[in-house]
């Protein structure tokens, strides 16, 4: 949906919400005359939250997505949205470096080695003051703000500074590593300080929680006990686990629709409508683990399990962090796996792969779960994997399997599906042939199990869970409030 921009010379009204992310859930749009609007992001960081936003209105601060401009708040889709300006150097080293080149490996297991620059980490800390400063003026007084994601991590101890009043959340949609990885950050205490400026900190799974209070303990000092913090000036901060989930309502009433229905059995023509047809969607990233999944499939064919006219994979990659070396390396690595299985094993008009190196809105999405028989998310590390919930929410007929890593954070919800290990090729194979070779009462059992799943643990659930809470927790320092400056 596209909103227009409605640019306000006042400041924005305060709100009793406020969300605070990296990215603006909104993507710039130019048009042909020059015009500007704005459409929603795909991700699912903004499907998670975005209906969130929708029912209860407020305000989100993010990142629009260009560098070295400033863009006055506006409104879209009953949300004030607040721009963060970051400029080119800024985009490199917080962004591109100690985001995703410093802490993304170290938080997935090392599957690349994390870099450590000093100058990075200081434009980590300038950025996320600057993301602190603007929750600071817009939270109206009391409000909750809540603080998304590994980007964000010293915005809550600098926004209780700045504003002790709040209730103040944060939500970790990665994995949260074990103490002998995290220990090799050079900032680690910092880092641990700045989430304890908290009154929640969330985390996909119960072990990271309880990765993050160990931490604590060893390495600043506090008193621990179960999910709770107790600081010396008396705030008791709660670290659980919230795990995330997606809208299944809403995807499940994509996956029925007419044109979704057309779609899929365009796809499946345009495929040549195979015996089974595989799919993988993913952001092109070292921890998925596509390059893992591709080989066993085509190791599939070569053993003679199946043929390349009868089951056939449809990898969806879409670009990101383009500048990050690893994932330059893994594009070219990738390109080049799937030109040599497709020489291989591919005929005219079928190749073994459809390889796709970019992103889709979600109907096409949808239309490619629809259509397919096995998905696939074989990630070495991943904090919860929306993609898996989402296929399980469009396979409203009990049907199509599922092929999960138990690496990732879905792994813990979703047991039915064919759990693999996706270090382990065999493992892989095995999995992946089982669930090609499934008759449809074993696939209906497995599917209906996880539908149920899936339908009482909802966007809409953990949104509740945390907020409730949120609302329910103690902002530090009562006896410190300052009066609120109104604008
Ligand atoms: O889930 C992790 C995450 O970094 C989210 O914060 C973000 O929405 C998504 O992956 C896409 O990443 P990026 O903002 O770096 O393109």
């Amino acid at each position: 949906m596209i909103g227009t921009v409605r640019r306000r010379g006042d400041r924005a009204q305060r709100a009793d919400l406020v969300i605070v992310a990296n990215r603006l859930p909104v993507d710039r749009l130019v048009g042909a005359d020059g015009a500007v609007s704005w459409g929603r992001s795909p991700g699912g960081l903004v499907s998670a939250l975005a209906p969130v936003m929708n029912s209860q209105g407020g305000a989100w601060i993010g990142w629009p997505g260009d560098v070295g401009e400033d863009l006055e708040p506006f409104e879209h889709e009953g949300m004030t949205l607040i721009p963060v300006s970051m400029s080119a150097a800024e985009y490199e080293e917080y962004y591109e470096g100690f985001s995703n080149a410093t802490l993304w490996p170290l938080y997935h297991d090392l599957v690349a080695k994390p870099e450590f620059h000093r100058e990075w980490w200081d434009a980590y800390v300038t950025v996320n003051q600057r993301f602190a400063d603007a929750a600071a003026a817009i939270a109206a007084p009391g409000a909750m703000v809540w603080i998304q994601d590994y980007q964000l991590q010293l915005v809550p101890a600098f926004l209780r500074e700045l504003r002790p009043d709040l209730r103040i959340g944060f939500f970790l949609h990665i994995p949260f590593p074990p103490a002998e990885l995290f220990s090799q950050l050079p900032w680690r205490r910092e880092l641990l300080e700045g989430l304890l400026g908290a009154d929640i900190v969330g985390f996909q799974l119960s072990g990271a929680a309880q990765n993050f209070i160990r931490l604590v303990r060893q390495r600043v000092g506090h008193k621990t006990h179960r999910d709770s913090v107790y600081l010396p000036d008396g705030r008791v901060v709660t670290a659980k686990a919230f795990p995330i989930s997606i809208d299944k309502a809403h995807f499940e009433g994509l996956a029925r629709s007419e044109p979704v229905q057309e779609r899929a059995s365009q796809i499946r023509k345009d495929l040549g409508n195979p015996r089974r047809i595989f799919l993988g969607i993913d952001r092109l990233d070292y921890t998925k683990g596509i390059y893992a999944r591709l080989r066993a499939f085509s190791e599939l064919i070569h053993d003679g399990h199946f043929t390349a006219q009868d089951a056939t994979f449809v990898q969806v990659a879409s670009p990101s962090r383009e500048r990050v070396d690893q994932y330059r390396i893994l594009r070219d690595d990738i390109d080049r796996l799937v030109g040599h299985i497709n020489g291989d094993l591919g005929r005219i008009g079928r190749p073994a792969i459809s390889y796709l190196n970019s992103a889709f809105p979600q109907a096409e999405m949808a239309a490619l779960y629809v259509a397919s028989d096995i998905m696939v998310v074989t990630p070495f590390r991943d904090g919860m994997n929306l993609v898996a919930k989402e296929y399980v929410a469009c396979r409203y007929n009990d049907d199509g399997a599922l092929v999960l890593s138990e690496f990732a954070g879905a792994a813990n919800e979703l047991r039915q599906a064919y759990l693999v290990n996706p270090y382990d090729i065999n493992g892989m194979k095995a999995q992946m042939l089982e669930a090609y070779l499934a008759d449809e009462k074993e696939l209906t059992r497995r599917m209906r199990a996880m539908r149920k799943t899936v339908a009482e643990n909802d966007v809409n659930n953990w949104a509740r869970n945390f907020l409730g809470d949120l609302a329910a927790a103690r902002p530090g320092h009562e006896k410190h409030v300052k009066p609120a400056k109104r604008s």
